[in-house]
C-alpha cells in the first residue's frame, strides 16, 4: 500500500528536510582536501541535534555511521570513517532525518577541490537525471514513468544507472511502498496521487551500470571502478508538479 499523506504529515516531513537541507548545505561548505569524512559525518549529526532531529541512518540494519559519505567509484552507503578527502574527488554525502515520528531523505554530489571533465559532466547529468525524475512524479503519471525519465536523460548521456538500488516512499519509516526504480519502460505500476511521497534517488555511473558491496557489508562500489553520483530529493505527488520537501 502506498500512503496518502495528509498536508499535517507533509508539513512535518517538510521540517525534518529543512533540517536535512541545512545538513547538506553545512557538509557543501565544509568539504575541502584534507577533511576527514568521520569528522564530517559528526559535523552533520551535531547540526541535525542541534536542531532537534535525530540522524536517521545510525542503527538502521546496524549502519554505524550518521551519513554516508561515497567517494569516486564508491556509489553509496561508503561509511565514514579516517579517509581524508583529496583534491580532485567527487563525494556523495547520503543523510536522513527523523524530526517528530517523521523522516526526510537527500543526497548530493560534491566536488573536492577541481575535478575532471567527466566527473563534471556525472554530476551534471545525474542531478538533471533527478530533475526529470521529479519532472515525471505529477499527480496521474504512473510509478514507472519516474524511473523511465531518470533513465532516458542519463543514457542519452552515455552514462548508466544502477539497477540494485532504488528510491522509495519515506513518511513514519524511511523505506515504505513502494520502490521506485531508476530505469524501465514507461506507464506502468500504479497511478500516482497527491499526497503521495517519495525519496527520488539516481544513482548513476560514468561506466557499466554493474555494482559489487565491499567487505565491509555496506559500501558499494561500481564493478568496473569508474566514478559515480548520487542526488536524492524526498517529494510529495502533487497535481501539476511535485514539491521537493528537502529544501532550506
Ligand atoms: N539513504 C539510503 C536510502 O535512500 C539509506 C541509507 S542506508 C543506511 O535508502 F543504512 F545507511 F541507513
Ligand atoms: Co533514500
Amino acid at each position: 500500500m502506498i500512503n496518502i499523506r495528509s498536508e499535517k504529515e507533509i508539513d512535518l516531513i517538510r521540517q525534518s528536510g529543512r533540517i536535512l537541507a541545512g545538513a547538506l548545505h553545512l557538509a557543501e561548505s565544509s568539504i575541502a582536501a584534507g577533511v576527514v569524512t568521520g569528522e564530517l559525518d559528526q559535523e552533520i549529526a551535531a547540526y541535525i541535534r542541534s536542531r532537534g532531529g535525530k540522524p536517521a541512518f545510525k542503527g538502521y540494519n546496524g549502519y554505524p555511521a550518521n551519513t554516508c559519505i561515497s567517494i569516486d567509484e564508491q556509489v553509496v552507503h561508503g561509511i565514514p570513517g579516517h579517509r581524508a578527502l583529496q583534491e580532485g574527488e567527487i563525494v556523495s554525502v547520503d543523510v536522513g532525518v527523523l524530526l517528530n515520528g517523521y523522516y526526510s531523505d537527500a543526497a548530493r554530489t560534491f566536488k573536492v577541490g577541481a575535478v575532471s571533465a567527466e566527473k563534471e559532466r556525472l554530476m551534471e547529468v545525474t542531478l538533471a537525471s533527478l530533475g526529470k525524475g521529479i519532472a515525471a512524479a505529477v499527480d496521474g503519471n504512473r510509478l514507472s514513468d519516474i524511473g523511465h525519465a531518470v533513465q532516458s536523460h542519463v543514457e542519452a548521456a552515455g552514462f548508466s544507472v544502477v539497477r540494485e538500488l532504488v528510491g522509495h516512499g519515506i513518511g513514519q519509516a524511511m523505506h515504505e511502498e513502494p520502490q521506485i526504480p531508476n530505469y524501465g519502460a514507461p506507464d506502468r505500476g500504479p497511478r500516482l496521487r497527491e499526497g503521495m511521497v517519495f525519496a527520488i534517488e539516481p544513482m548513476v555511473n560514468a561506466g557499466d551500470w554493474q555494482v559489487k558491496t565491499l567487505e565491509d557489508q555496506w559500501t558499494v562500489v561500481t564493478a568496473d571502478g569508474k566514478p559515480s553520483a548520487h542526488y536524492e530529493h524526498t517529494v510529495v505527488i502533487r497535481k501539476g508538479a511535485a514539491e521537493i520537501l528537502t529544501l532550506e
